[in-house]
C-alpha cells in the first residue's frame, strides 16, 4: 500500500482557457458566488458574453460582471428568484432584449437547508426543491423555447443550444441529514436526462456536471478547519478539495462544440468521490 501521508496539496493548474465559446451568449444562474461564479467567468474567458443571475448579493454579482468584462466580452447581472415563474420569464426576456438570444444555460442555482429527517420542516423541504429542482425546470423551459425558436446558427455552434444542469455526487450518493438536497439532485438527474431525450432531435444538448466537495460558501464547515479538511479527504481519493475553477473549466468544454456528441451525460467532477473510497481499504 502506497503511503499518502506525504502527498503535497497541489496548487491549481493555470492552463489557459481556449476561446471555445466565441460569440455565444450564456446565462448562469446563482452566479454571484461559489461554483456559479466560476461557471460564469470561465465561459467569459472562452469568449462568451455572460449573464450573471443572482437573487441576493447584488454587489457580488456586479463584481462578477466586472471580472467578466475584463475578459473583453459583455457581462450583465439580472436579479431573479429561479423558483418563481414570472421572475424567470422576465429574466429571459431581458437577456434576449440585451444579448439577442441565448446559446448556453448553466442551471446552477442551488441551496442547502440541512436538518435531520424527523426535524425537517416543510419549508426547508419546499425551499430546496423549489430552487434546486423547480428552478432548473423553469429556466430550462425558457431556454428551450428560445433555442427552438432560433434553431442552429452554424457560425456560432453546431447545436441549437446547450443546457448544463449543475447536479452533485448526491444525485447518486444518499446523504443523511440532507434528504431534501439529495432528493432534489436525484430529481434533477431524471429531469435533465428526460429533457435530453426529448430535445436531442432538435439538436439541443442537455448534460450535467456533478461536483463533489468544492471549496465554496455552501460547505464551509467541511473544509474550513484542518481537522474538517482531513476528514473530508477520507472521501476524496485524489486528496484535494475541488476548486470552483475545476467546475468552470468543465462547463466550458461541455458547452463547446468539442463535446458535441455528449447528450444526456453526467460529468462527475469530484476527485474520485464516486469511487466508494471506503472500499480502498475494506470490503
Ligand atoms: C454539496 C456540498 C458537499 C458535496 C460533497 C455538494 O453537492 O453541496 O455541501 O460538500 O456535495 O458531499
Amino acid at each position: 500500500m502506497v503511503s499518502t501521508d506525504k502527498i503535497p496539496q497541489p496548487t491549481m493548474p493555470t492552463c489557459e482557457t481556449p476561446r471555445l465559446l466565441s460569440g455565444q451568449k450564456a446565462l448562469v444562474t446563482g452566479a454571484a458566488s461559489g461554483i456559479g461564479r466560476a461557471a460564469a467567468i470561465s465561459p467569459a474567458e472562452a469568449g462568451a458574453d455572460v449573464v450573471v443571475n443572482y437573487v441576493t448579493g447584488e454587489e457580488a454579482a456586479a463584481k462578477a460582471v466586472g471580472e467578466i468584462e475584463t475578459r473583453g466580452v459583455r457581462g450583465l447581472s439580472i436579479r431573479a428568484d429561479v423558483s418563481k415563474e414570472d421572475e424567470v420569464q422576465a429574466m429571459f426576456a431581458r437577456m434576449c432584449e440585451e444579448f439577442g438570444t441565448i446559446d448556453i444555460l448553466v442551471n446552477n442555482a442551488g441551496i442547502q437547508k440541512d436538518n435531520t429527517f424527523s426535524e425537517m420542516t416543510l419549508d426547508e423541504w419546499n425551499a430546496v426543491i423549489g430552487v434546486n429542482l423547480t428552478g432548473q425546470f423553469l429556466c430550462a423551459r425558457e431556454a428551450v423555447r428560445e433555442f427552438t425558436r432560433r434553431g442552429v446558427v452554424p457560425e456560432i455552434s453546431c447545436s441549437a443550444g446547450k443546457i448544463i444542469s449543475m447536479s452533485s455526487v448526491h444525485d447518486s450518493i444518499p446523504w443523511a441529514g440532507h434528504v431534501n438536497y439529495a432528493a432534489s439532485k436525484g430529481g434533477v438527474m431524471l429531469m435533465y436526462k428526460s429533457i435530453a431525450q426529448e430535445l436531442a432531435p432538435h439538436r439541443i444538448r442537455v448534460n450535467a456536471i456533478a461536483p463533489g466537495a468544492v471549496r465554496t460558501p455552501i460547505n464551509t464547515e467541511a473544509w474550513e478547519s484542518p481537522e474538517a479538511y482531513e476528514k473530508l479527504m477520507e472521501l476524496v481519493p485524489y486528496r484535494r478539495i475541488g476548486e470552483p475553477r475545476d467546475v468552470g473549466q468543465a462547463v466550458v468544454w461541455l458547452a463547446s462544440d468539442q463535446s458535441d456528441y455528449l447528450v444526456g451525460t453526467t460529468l462527475y467532477v469530484d476527485g474520485g468521490m464516486m469511487l466508494y473510497p471506503g472500499f480502498a481499504t475494506g470490503g
